[in-house]
């Protein structure tokens, strides 16, 4: 609410922009007269009115009761923020307004279910009727709505502008002044929504459809319809766009009104009335009516011989016919003569020029008039409220708006400033009743001394109106229904006669010589409670009776225009009983008007009107004074002050104040009554600084001490209202700074995001490029990710290949990270093994040089450990053992030996030592072979188990090469070669071996593949050996 808060540098900052935004609203005047300090004088009390006026602060309390100032501009306080502030709010707690009133009665409507009114005063122009407006709109925005009170609030609202257009009026005193009482009840269900509404309308000024004074204009819609219609609606009614064709548009002089769009009006008019539920049927017969008032106007008379008066326009009679839909020479017939019934016989008459026009103007009046009373029916069939969930049963409460026609004064006053003047009497009336001596009675029962408040009771002159035999009206009734010639001027006589005492009543022969000069002949003058007005009788009798020549009736009665067959009954002509008179209808709806307000708690709104000049800014203080004295205001505050200056239910001064005492707050679990009691003392009042009553605690300003007591309690309540709004409003400062950092985070964190992103689009379109600024990150995220990547799944042991695939740019650094990488694995997996491990290694690293894709049974071999030895000591004979002694055997292991001749098998073992090959059976040496006499090893590249040990020749000791065959052949040559360091002199062939056999003889040894394994001597005196080709054990063994 307080948009510098937040400017405000620290939390001292915001106190003060908020204390001083409390306080600015007080220090223009007070805000309730309450606390005028000079509560008598009226010129403080205009004062304060002048003060605030001047700071378009247009409204302030007298308590309960609202005084508003017509400040003739827009000013900007009636949006929905505002409507919002006002919601659920006490009163006291923020500056003056009607929205509080309205909400006010909405509340006490909600919580204790009465029904509530809203009576709203002031003269014309005061604006009364905008303030109506403005309350309806406060409930249209602020209270609950489904879909379907969206159109009741819709209508609600829309019922307005065509009750204006057609009920409203520019007058001397207002350009926009209603010419009709208005009452309206707007019902709200049980949730609190408006779902209905009903109007009640009371006396329309019809005199004004056939006359304006000077400067005054007939009902708006002539003019909207003439200025907004299309052309072709025009042409279907007969009617030129330029008012001044119009005899009852050109009275007043005053077509065109500065302040008044007609043609907008029009279109807003337009729209409400489908709002409301019309047809374009309807609209078409309501216009017809509008028009045919026009038509009427122009009828013209000339009179004949005879002095019969005669139609001349012919015209206007074709356009009536059609509009109206009755025969046109009935009409004309109807308008030419008048029917009497004497005797049970039907006279008819000729009329002369006087009547007929007289009979021509009463049928304008009572087709517009009755047209008027049609529409609100119309109107209120919209509204109704229709319970669906218990038909019959009030299931809604009603809050009534009551909007009045104001006092009026002009300079000519008739029979309707009359009734209107009775009317503002008859609330005045009501207001005194329900304020100054309600309360005062109140006091007495509540038991309180108290130095009564002398105010003006216009009782008196609502009896001098209203009075049954003596009141005015009564009199005028009288010498209507009297035979014989009755005039004005009689009627005059007779109340100088009856009422020739009173002393609010005057004529021209009543009157001292002074005053005598200031009433004509045909005048009378009643002393108003608002002021003296001077009415002139002419036109009293008629008015009253209201007349209209049965002929005319009959005719509109068969009318085929739909409402205004509606609105003339068939009854109405057999109906042998005399109407009602237009004052008496008045008074009695008066009267009922009254029970209705009776019966509803009411709310007060007292309009001021600041100058007659509808200026802004403008305050006449002379009218002013006028209004203020006249409305009692002076006397309202009066009363208020001298009794209980503050009162309030005790459950709803506890509700408000218990914070301002720690037992009471923040619930008070005793009696109400005793919780106040509590909280009065606590607030250190003396007992006789206020009472306590049955149900209400009163406080008396004048024995305060502080001086005020209100002041006192406001300043208080203030003061916590302040820490209150103090602390929430730090609490919404810390929250939104807080909202604020969260948002710019999250706000620089989607931006760093679309730029991340953008980045790496661009980056990827340049991903070829050499490196450059668009590039430059994307490639450098790449590496990156391939490194993370790389780091989360580096190979774990040798045997794993897996490698992620490197971007272009690092394929050299991968590899050589690869390396590196398996170095590592390799280096770790040496540093972790045995010695015996490493050994045996060793020796399949050596086997694997010497035999891997060369002989065929060597992957057979490579799942096999190598063996220390295949013999143990025991295993080997002792005495070979004992000739041995001085070498230890380092490999032992069983073979079979093949002769060098017969190439028969034998078995033997073969033992090798640190620098010998032994080849042994039992306990013989059959052969010694010194490394350095081993010249090589064949070996065939099949899956053979034989092999060959090539001995050097020279010596003749040596038997020559000898043919071995062992099991375990991979490893034992392999032992052999790395024994006799003889690695490189292993030979594996494909096909045959060539060895000797000692002095220069060759054997042969022939290899090849067979389904068979078989070794012996061939025919060819080869040896043979065939071995098993094994296709299975070679792939099943590559396959791991
Ligand atoms: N609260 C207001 N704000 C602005 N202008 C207003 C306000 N009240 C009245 N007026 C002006 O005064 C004129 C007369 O008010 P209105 O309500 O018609 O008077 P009343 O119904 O009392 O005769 C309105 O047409 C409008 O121009
Ligand atoms: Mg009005």
């Amino acid at each position: 609410n307080c948009p510098h808060a937040t400017e405000a540098a620290g939390s001292d900052g915001i106190r003060l922009t908020m204390e001083s935004a409390l306080t600015a609203r007080d220090r223009v005047g007070v805000q309730d007269f309450v606390l005028l300090e000079n509560f008598t004088s009226e010129a403080a009390f205009i004062e304060n009115l002048r003060k605030r006026f001047k700071e378009n602060l247009i409204y302030t309390y007298i308590g309960s009761v609202l005084v508003s100032v017509n400040p003739y501009k827009e000013l900007e306080i009636y949006s929905k923020q505002h409507m919002e502030r006002y919601r659920g709010v006490s009163f006291y707690e923020v500056s003056p307004h009607l929205y509080a009133i309205a909400d006010n009665s909405y509340r006490s409507l909600r919580m204790e279910r009465k029904d509530q009114c809203i009576l709203i005063s002031g003269e014309s122009g005061a604006g009364k009727t905008e303030a109506t407006k403005k309350i309806l709109q406060y409930y249209a925005v602020t209270c609950p709505a489904s879909e379907q009170v969206e159109t009741v609030k819709d209508r609600l609202l829309q019922s307005n502008p065509v009750l204006e257009a057609f009920g409203n009026a520019k007058t001397l005193r207002n350009d926009n002044s209603s010419r009709f009482g208005k009452y309206m009840d707007v019902q709200f269900d049980y949730k609190g929504a408006p779902v209905g509404g009903h109007i009640l309308n009371y006396l329309l000024e019809k005199s004004r459809v056939v006359h304006q004074n000077h400067g005054e204009r007939n009902f708006h819609i002539f003019y909207q319809l003439l200025e907004g219609a299309e052309d072709e609606l025009l042409r279907r009614l007969g009617l030129e766009k330029n008012p001044q064709q119009y005899h009852y548009l050109v009275k007043g002089q005053c077509a065109r009104v500065s302040s008044i769009s007609d043609k907008n009006d029009w279109k807003i008019v337009r729209k409400a009335l489908s709002v409301i539920n019309f047809t374009d049927n309807e609209v078409e017969d309501l216009l017809s009516i509008v028009a045919s008032v026009l038509h009427l106007g122009n009828v013209q008379f000339a009179d004949d011989e005879q002095g019969n008066a005669q139609v001349t326009t012919e015209n206007q009679i074709k356009y009536l016919a059609r509009l109206l839909g009755v025969g046109g020479s009935l009409l004309r017939e109807a308008l030419t003569h008048k029917t009497i019934i004497a005797k049970g016989e039907e006279l008819v008459s000729p009329l002369n020029l006087e009547q007929a026009a007289y009979a021509r103007d009463a049928l304008a009046k009572a087709v517009y008039g009755r047209t008027f009373s049609w529409l609100v029916n119309k109107i209120n069939k919209s509204l109704a409220y229709k319970d669906a969930e218990c038909p019959g049963r009030r299931s809604a409460t009603v809050l009534g708006l009551l909007d009045i026609y104001g006092f009026e004064v002009f300079q000519h006053n008739s029979f309707e400033q009359f009734c209107i003047n009775y009317c503002n009497e008859k609330l005045q009336q009501l207001f005194i009743e329900l304020t100054l001596k309600s309360e005062q009675e109140e006091y007495e029962s509540e038991g309180i001394a108290w130095e009564p408040v002398q105010y003006f009771n216009n009782k008196i002159i609502c009896d001098l109106v209203e009075e049954k035999f003596k009141g005015i009206i009564s009199i005028l009734d009288e010498e209507c229904l009297r035979p014989g010639d009755a005039t004005d001027m009689t009627f005059l006589e007779k109340l100088e006669e009856t009422v020739k005492n009173h002393p609010h009543f005057l004529t021209h022969k009543l009157a001292d010589q002074k005053t005598r000069k200031s009433l004509d002949r045909e005048q009378f003058r009643l002393l108003h409670y608002a002021g003296e007005v001077t009415y002139s009788v002419t036109g009293f009798l008629d008015k009253n009776n209201d007349l209209l020549f049965r002929n005319l009736k009959e005719t509109m009665c068969n009318s085929e225009n739909p409402i205004i067959n509606h609105c003339f009954e068939r009854s109405e002509l057999t109906d042998k009983r005399r109407p009602e008179t237009a004052a008496t209808q008045f008074k009695n709806s008066l009267s009922k008007l009254m029970e209705i307000l009776m019966s509803k708690e009411p709310s007060y709104i007292r309009c001021i009107k600041p100058n007659d000049a509808k200026q802004a800014a403008r305050f006449d203080e002379v009218l002013i004074r006028h209004q203020v004295k006249y409305l009692g205001l002076m006397e309202n505050l009066r009363v208020r002050r001298a009794g209980f200056a503050y009162r309030r239910k005790y459950e709803i001064f506890l509700q408000r104040y218990k914070s301002l005492c720690s037992e009471t707050w923040p619930m008070w679990e005793g009696r109400q009554h005793d919780g106040v009691a509590v909280l009065v003392k606590h607030l250190g009042y003396k007992p006789e600084e206020y009472k306590m009553g049955r149900s209400v605690i009163s406080f008396f300003p004048n024995l305060c001490i502080e001086g005020n007591v209100l002041d006192y309690m406001k300043l208080k309540s203030f003061l916590q209202y302040d820490t209150f709004w103090f602390l929430l409003s730090s609490a919404i400062t810390i929250q939104s700074w807080w909202r604020g950092t969260q948002g710019r985070r999250k706000a620089a964190k989607k931006k760093r995001a679309v730029e991340t992103i953008r980045r790496f689009i661009k980056g990827f379109i340049y991903r070829n490029y050499p490196r450059c600024s668009e590039n430059e990150y994307f490639l450098d995220y790449i590496r990156y990710s391939f490194l993370m990547n790389l780091k989360r799944n580096v190979p774990k042991n040798v045997l794993d290949k897996s490698w992620p695939t490197p971007p272009p740019s690092l394929c050299e650094v991968s590899q050589l990270l690869r390396q590196l990488c398996m170095q590592n694995m390799v280096w770790s997996y040496c540093k972790r093994i045995s010695p015996e491990w490493k050994q045996q290694l060793d020796q399949k690293v050596v086997a694997s040089e010497i035999f891997k894709d060369k002989k065929d049974n060597y992957p057979q071999s490579v799942p096999r450990l190598f063996i220390n030895t295949r013999l143990g000591t025991e295993e080997i004979n002792p005495k070979v053992l004992q000739i041995l002694k001085n070498e230890t055997i380092k490999y032992a292991v069983p073979v079979v030996k093949y002769d060098r001749k017969g190439y028969k098998p034998r078995a033997r073992h073969l033992l090798l030592t640190q620098s010998t090959i032994f080849v042994v059976e039992e306990a013989k040496i059959k052969q010694r072979i010194d490394y350095a006499n081993l010249t090589g090893i064949s070996v065939s590249s099949l899956s053979d188990s034989v092999f060959v040990l090539h001995v050097r020749c020279e010596d003749n000791k040596q038997k020559g090469d000898v043919v071995l065959q062992s099991d375990h052949v991979i490893e034992t040559l392999t032992k052999i070669a790395m024994s006799a360091d003889k690695v490189n002199n292993v030979n594996i062939s494909q096909g045959s071996i060539k060895f000797t056999i000692g002095q220069g003889k060759e054997g042969i040894i022939d290899f090849t593949s067979g389904s068979e394994l078989l070794i012996a001597k061939a025919k060819n005196g080869h040896l043979a050996v065939v071995s098993v080709f094994s296709v299975r054990g070679c792939r099943a063994w590559e396959g791991k």
